[in-house]
């Protein structure tokens, strides 16, 4: 067991910060396992500050939005490895907009970090692990995947997207003794709600008063409190996720913090239209939604972000 040969190959996604970085961290130095760490090239500098390449580590820059990018680096693995033996499909981005407020470009980049990457790079190494007779693929799915709240709407969808394919996946590479979980997070006691993204209509609306705005001032902040009180940090997280590398048979959906438990429990539970009732009425800010829509503050809005 101690031969290189026989050290499983594990490649992550976005592993500049947050859960990505401590996966890296705490599998480092692992002696089961070879990694790939991987990140966009603008975060390579912390990856190669927090990380040494050594016969077992290499450090890559890989943008999972490209596939050229993705096919190279496979290749490479591939050629120096011979096998991949647990894909980590992790990074992520999260748009705070309002459905009114989203455009195509951001809807987009939401879409191919969170659920068209994924995709792409897990088709390129599905044939390898075929060929291999086994893998695993443990795609970090969110509470989003399974209730979607408002200003959440696209980073909502592409979890629901991730979650849809993801369990296709597990029946279609069963018998091939592939293994897929899906890792749903609720709230992550990270300071990843500094790297959220507006898109430039939801950005103009924090500016401005609109219609809209009453969403984020409420939103935006709970969302922040949330996650401050959360006793799940990523480095938690990271053990679990590393805990079930080794099982046997692995659930498909992984519930890794409280509020995800509770999610899902009320989820199965309650009567659908009663579950949407009592997240409206938990929501913070509900009564003044909708209340800002003066004509004027609405026009201005409008002329500013059309
Ligand atoms: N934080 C939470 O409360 C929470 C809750 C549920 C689920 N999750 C999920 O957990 C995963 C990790 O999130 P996190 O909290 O650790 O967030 P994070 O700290 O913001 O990390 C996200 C990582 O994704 C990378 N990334 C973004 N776009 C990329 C791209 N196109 N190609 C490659 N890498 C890219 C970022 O790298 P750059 O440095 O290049 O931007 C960063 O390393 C995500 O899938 C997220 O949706 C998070």
């Amino acid at each position: 067991m101690g031969s290189t040969i026989l050290k499983k190959v594990i490649l992550i996604t976005g592993c500049s910060s947050g859960l990505g970085f401590a996966l890296a961290q705490q599998l480092v130095g692992n002696k089961k396992y070879r990694l790939i760490i991987t990140c966009r090239e603008n975060s390579f500098k912390r990856i190669s500050e927090a990380f040494t390449e050594t016969e077992e580590v290499i450090l890559r820059k890989l943008d999972v939005t490209l596939d050229l990018n993705i096919n190279e680096i496979v290749d490479e693995v591939c050629k120096r490895w011979g096998r991949i033996d647990v894909l980590i499909n992790n990074a992520g981005v999260c748009f705070r907009s309002v459905v009114e407020h989203m455009d195509f470009e951001s809807e987009m980049i939401q879409l191919k970090t969170n659920y068209l990457g994924p995709m792409s790079l897990t088709r390129s190494i599905l044939p390898i692990m075929r060929e291999q007779k086994g893998g695993y693929i443990i795609n970090i799915s969110s509470v989003s995947g399974m209730v979607s709240m408002p200003t959440m709407a696209s980073y909502s969808a592409s979890k629901h997207a991730l979650e849809g394919a993801t369990e296709s996946l597990w029946y279609e590479t069963k018998p091939y003794g592939i293994k897929v979980t899906l890792v749903e997070p609720g709230f992550i006691n990270s300071d990843s709600f500094k790297r959220v993204l507006f898109s430039k209509k939801a950005q103009l609306s924090h500016e401005l008063r609109g219609p809209h705005s009453e969403y984020y001032y409420s939103m935006s902040p709970f969302i922040e409190k949330l996650m401050n009180f959360s006793f799940s940090k990523p480095t938690t997280i990271a053990r679990k996720i590393i805990k079930i590398l080794e099982k046997e048979n692995p659930p498909l959906r992984l519930r890794v913090t409280f509020d995800a438990i509770i999610f899902g429990f009320l989820k199965k539970i309650l009567p659908v239209n009663l579950f949407h009732k009592i997240m409206f009425s938990l929501l913070p800010g509900t009564k003044k939604w909708g209340f800002i829509n003066l004509k004027s503050t609405h026009h201005r809005e409008q002329r500013m972000i059309s």
